[in-house]
């Protein structure tokens, strides 16, 4: 099965329009404005799923740093994503305990179900597969973070329930905003 990042062009620029009351709620938190950058790349990734070039380039211009510097925290933190993701990311820790409880296993049968590798998305937007380091939560490996969610001691049922969950509307999307045509 193909895959593809997103089926929508995805617009992602106007970060003050849309963010101004939570940025100038942050700025009373934070000392500087450079200490902003990772709750204001938050808040732009929670409403799009993703930090795009355009969105690098205006969190650079509010936190009084370059681009350069944004780009190089978006690519040091796993956490945030380069490129459009599905409605639901499904994170499997592939750290030793996981490993050695069958999460190449995990992998392996998600791939086949939703016909998707690794930082792929599925062809109607729903589902991205990503790979984590230890969730912490090793002793109820194997572990797979479903958005923000843990899920523990996975098993193929509970896994085709979780994916069920996730078609029916019943899990909280990844992204909240505009983009999120679902
Ligand atoms: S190794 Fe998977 S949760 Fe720690």
């Amino acid at each position: 099965m193909p895959q593809i990042q997103i089926q929508e062009p995805v617009k992602t620029n106007g970060v003050r329009e849309r963010h101004g009351a939570a940025i100038a709620e942050l700025e009373r938190k934070y000392p500087t404005r450079r200490s902003l950058l990772l709750p204001v790349l938050w808040l732009i990734q929670e409403e799009d799923g993703w930090i795009s070039a355009e969105t690098m380039e205006e969190a650079a211009e509010i936190c009084e740093c370059t681009t350069a510097e944004v780009m190089e925290v978006v690519s040091f933190y796993q956490m945030y994503n380069r490129a459009p993701v599905g409605k639901y990311v499904l994170g499997i820790c592939g750290t030793l305990p996981c490993a050695l409880c069958a999460a190449d296993g995990l992998y392996e049968y998600l791939k086949e179900k939703l016909g998707i590798g690794w930082n792929e998305t599925t062809a109607d937007g729903l589902f991205t597969i990503q790979r984590r380091e230890c969730l912490g939560a090793c002793s109820e490996a194997p572990v797979m973070l479903v958005n923000q969610e843990t899920e523990t001691r996975l098993t193929r049922a509970k896994v085709d329930g979780i994916l069920e969950e996730c078609r029916q509307g019943k899990r909280k999307p990844y992204f909240t905003g505009r983009n999120n045509k679902q």
